[in-house]
């Protein structure tokens, strides 16, 4: 964390910022005296929780609005230095279901953003996603590989990392954008597997609920921890060699999908797993393997994850452990 500087009494706007991401991102800027808005509309079926900020309340400002209103966008992002757009709609099949959702709110939800860093010219901080990539063509995956999305949601969320690097090329204001792997950790909600789908093991072990493995469960993934993720957003966010850039942001390491159900069952001491079929409207859109090389986001700005999966996985237990009603409601 040796880049951390600079943050102190800069004004800084989270979307999001009640969610899993966003609220951690929150903690460390807060711990760094940035002077913080959290900017969420509170939506559902997605991770905002009062919960996540209980700590920090009287330390940030909230606002309740949402990434589609304009004039509330413009009038937040004024006055910052810094925005970390993490606000979206998240779910891959969500988005298949409801395409117009999910442009209304990863497009053009952005396309305010855009606009009001244009006109403000603070630097943007994009939570972009695996999902951009679709089936990859070599591993690891690396930001020279082609992008090819397999759902509504990768689309959305490359179009807008795409209009992001446009108008910070156009209207000179710094934009970065981290494509995010699977993100796992504290905050992260657990009502439901659309999306974080490691800790929604979690709280299913936890209440001894058997955790569903799609097929074979031999599809791989590259899993990051949260602390690990929001220290990569600091880091790019005061590097100025970073703007107008894209990183990937990942573990680096390629885990079969069963030995993370398996690590998870041994962290919480209980629980198993069944296999079932692949539903037909997963099965279309799921990747078979999937890791990236992180090496860019090294070479700029000397980060790399700090945390593997058995280590992650305790932390994340022992923190929802301690906080079970916060997250697990119907426990
Ligand atoms: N968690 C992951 O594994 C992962 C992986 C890749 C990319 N990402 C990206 O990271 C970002 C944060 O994801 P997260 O895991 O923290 O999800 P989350 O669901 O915990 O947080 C998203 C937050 O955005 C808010 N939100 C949704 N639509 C909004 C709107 N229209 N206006 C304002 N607020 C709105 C929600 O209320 C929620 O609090 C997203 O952009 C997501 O696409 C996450």
């Amino acid at each position: 964390m040796n880049d951390r500087t600079g943050l102190k009494n800069r004004d800084i706007l989270i979307t999001g910022g009640l969610g899993f991401i966003g609220s951690n991102l929150a903690h460390q800027l807060v711990q760094q005296d940035a002077r913080v808005t959290l900017f969420d509309a509170r939506l559902e079926p997605y991770g905002w929780n009062d919960a996540n900020i209980r700590k920090i309340k009287d330390d940030v400002r909230i606002v309740t609005a949402d990434v589609r209103d304009r004039d509330m966008v413009e009038k937040h992002v004024k006055g910052k230095d810094i925005v970390f757009h993490l606000a979206a709609q998240v779910g891959r099949e969500i988005s298949m279901q409801s395409p117009e959702l999910d442009t209304q709110i990863n497009c053009f939800g952005t396309l305010n953003i855009c606009h009001a860093c244009a006109k403000h010219g603070a630097k943007v901080v994009y939570a972009g996603s695996r999902g951009q990539i679709g089936e990859p063509q070599y591993l690891p995956v690396d930001e020279k590989h082609p992008t090819l999305p397999t759902d509504v949601y990768g689309i959305n969320k490359l179009a807008a990392e795409k209009y992001l690097l446009l108008f910070s090329h156009i209207y000179k204001f710094g934009a970065v954008s981290l494509r995010l792997n699977n993100v796992y950790g504290p905050r992260c909600q657990m009502h439901h597997g659309f999306y974080g789908i490691l800790n929604w093991f979690i709280g299913n072990a936890m209440q001894e609920k058997p955790i569903t493995v799609y097929g074979d469960g031999q599809q791989t993934r590259d899993y990051v921890y949260i602390n690990d993720v929001v220290d990569a957003f600091i880091r790019v966010a005061v590097n100025e060699k970073a703007n107008q850039q894209i990183f990937f942001v990942g573990s680096g390491v390629e885990t079969v999908f069963l030995d993370m159900v398996k690590t998870v069952i041994n962290a919480v001491g209980r629980g198993s797993y069944v296999h079932v079929p692949f539903p037909s409207e997963r099965e279309s859109i799921d990747i078979k393997k999937f890791v990236v090389s992180c090496e860019k986001l090294f070479r700029y700005t000397g980060w790399r994850a700090q945390i593997d999966l058995k280590t992650g996985v305790n932390k994340t237990v022992e923190f929802y452990r301690q906080r079970y009603s916060d997250y697990i409601k119907n426990g």
